[in-house]
C-alpha cells in the first residue's frame, strides 16, 4: 500500500472510532460548526483582494487562490457568509456579505455562460430570504431573464458553453442548478415563461442525460437547432461512460429542486432513482464521501469529492422531506453520516488553517489538472446549507 493511501486509511479508521464513540448531538455539532465558520471566515476574508473571490487554497505557497467575478463560483462565498451571519448574526461577517454581494451584482445582465443561477441565487437568494430587501428580489429577476436567453427552443434546453472545445452544444448535468433560479424567479414576480423553460430543460435532461442505472453523464453535445443528440461526453469526468462524482450530486439536488417547485412524480422518482446509484454504489465508501468519479478503476487510490459529498448530504436532506419514513430514515441516516465525516479531523481545517475554508479534500477538474484533493469554496457552502436543512427539519 503506497504510503499516502496509508496514511489515509489511518486516518479514516481514527475518523470513524472517533465518531462511533462520538456522543455530541446533531445540535451541538451544527451549532459549533457555524461557530467555527464564523470564524474561519473571519480569517478567510483577510486573504482575498478587494475585487476578488474566493477560490481555493495553495498549501505549498500558504496563498488563497483567487478569482473574477465573473466565475462559474462567485456567488459562493457571499452566500456562506449569508447563511454563516443568519445563524451568528456577527456584524462584520454581514458586512463582507454586502460588500461581496455588491460587487457581484453586475453579473445580473451576464450570458455568456448557464451558470448564473450559481453565481446570482445562491448569493442574492440567501440574501433576500433573509433580509427581504426588495432590491436584491429585482436583482434576482433580472439575472433569470438574462439565464433564460441561453434557452434553445429547437433543442428544449439551455446551453450550457457556447460552442467549446470538441463540443457544438453543450449542456452539463450541472445546469440543473441553475433552474432554481428561473423557477423561483417565475414564482415571486417574474415572467412564468422562466418556469416552462426551467420544466422543459430538466424534461430534455431527464431524456437524453442518465443511463439505465440512472447514473448520468456529464455533457450532452446537440445541434442546438435541432435537438439532435450529437454526443454523450465527460468534460471533467473519468471517462465519457462513467459517473463523475459531483454530477451526480447535481443531478440528485436538481430534480429534487423541481420537484420542490412543481410537484411532478417524475422527478420525484427521479430523485430517488438517483440516490439509488449514489447510495448503492460498491465504491461509496464507509463514510459516505465519494471518490471524484464512481468508476476510477484506480479507487480508492484516487482523491475523494468532499465538494461533492456535501451537495448530496444537502440534497438527501431535501428529498427526505418528500417520502414516507423508511425511506426518509435511509436519506437522513446517510446525509447525516456524510455531515459527521466532513465535521471530522479527515476533512475539516483547523481554525486558522487551510486558508480560511472550511473543508479540505475537494476535486474540480481531476482531467484538466486543476484543483485536485484542494479546498473549493463552493464545498463549503453545500457544507453550511446542509447543516442548515439538518437543523430546520431534522432537529
Ligand atoms: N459546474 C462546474 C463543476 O461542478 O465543476
Amino acid at each position: 500500500m503506497p504510503l499516502q493511501r496509508l496514511i489515509t486509511a489511518t486516518l479514516l479508521a481514527i475518523n470513524t472510532i472517533t465518531f462511533a464513540q462520538n456522543k455530541q448531538p446533531m445540535s451541538k455539532l451544527i451549532q459549533s460548526e457555524y461557530q467555527f465558520a464564523n470564524k474561519q471566515y473571519k480569517y478567510l476574508m483577510k486573504g482575498i483582494p478587494r475585487d476578488k473571490m474566493p477560490q481555493s487554497y495553495n498549501a505549498s505557497s500558504n496563498q488563497v487562490t483567487t478569482r473574477d467575478i465573473t466565475w462559474w463560483c462567485s456567488g459562493f462565498y457571499p452566500g456562506s457568509l449569508w447563511m454563516i451571519y443568519e445563524q451568528t448574526s456577527d456584524p462584520e461577517i454581514k458586512k463582507e456579505a454586502e460588500r461581496t454581494l455588491h460587487l457581484i451584482e453586475t453579473n445580473k445582465t451576464f450570458t455568456r455562460d448557464h451558470d448564473l443561477g450559481f453565481m446570482m441565487f445562491n448569493s442574492f437568494g440567501n440574501a433576500y430570504r433573509i433580509t427581504k430587501d426588495p432590491l436584491y428580489k429585482e436583482i434576482i429577476l433580472t439575472s433569470a431573464e438574462s439565464l433564460s436567453t441561453r434557452f434553445h427552443p429547437g433543442m428544449q434546453a439551455i446551453l450550457s458553453w457556447d460552442k467549446m472545445a470538441d463540443f457544438k452544444g453543450p449542456v452539463i448535468i450541472d445546469n440543473m442548478m441553475n433552474l432554481e433560479m428561473l423557477v423561483w424567479a417565475s414564482q415571486n414576480g417574474g415572467d412564468k415563461k422562466l418556469k416552462e423553460i426551467a420544466i422543459a430543460h430538466a424534461n430534455t435532461t431527464i431524456k437524453n442525460h442518465f443511463r439505465p442505472d440512472y447514473s448520468s453523464y456529464h455533457v450532452i453535445d446537440y445541434d442546438i437547432n435541432t435537438g439532435q443528440v450529437l454526443g454523450k461526453k465527460t468534460f471533467q469526468g473519468y471517462s465519457d461512460s462513467s459517473a463523475w462524482a459531483r454530477g451526480q450530486g447535481w443531478a440528485l439536488y436538481g430534480y429534487t429542486m423541481m420537484y420542490r417547485f412543481t410537484k411532478d412524480e417524475k422527478y420525484l422518482n427521479q430523485a430517488r432513482n438517483i440516490a439509488k446509484f449514489i447510495l448503492n454504489n460498491p465504491t461509496l465508501p464507509k463514510d459516505k464521501i465519494p471518490y471524484w468519479d464512481f468508476n476510477d478503476p484506480k479507487i480508492p487510490d484516487v482523491p475523494r469529492d468532499a465538494s461533492a459529498g456535501a451537495i448530496m448530504a444537502s440534497a438527501l436532506l431535501e428529498l427526505g422531506q418528500y417520502v414516507k419514513t423508511d425511506e426518509r430514515k435511509n436519506y437522513v441516516d446517510n446525509a447525516r453520516q456524510m455531515l459527521i465525516s466532513l465535521s471530522g479531523a479527515q476533512y475539516h481545517a483547523k481554525l486558522g488553517e487551510n486558508g480560511g475554508f472550511i473543508l479540505m479534500h475537494s476535486t474540480g477538474g481531476l482531467p484538466l489538472h486543476s484543483e485536485i484533493d484542494v479546498p473549493l469554496i463552493y464545498a463549503d457552502y453545500y457544507y453550511m446549507e446542509a447543516l442548515k436543512r439538518y437543523k430546520d427539519w431534522y432537529l
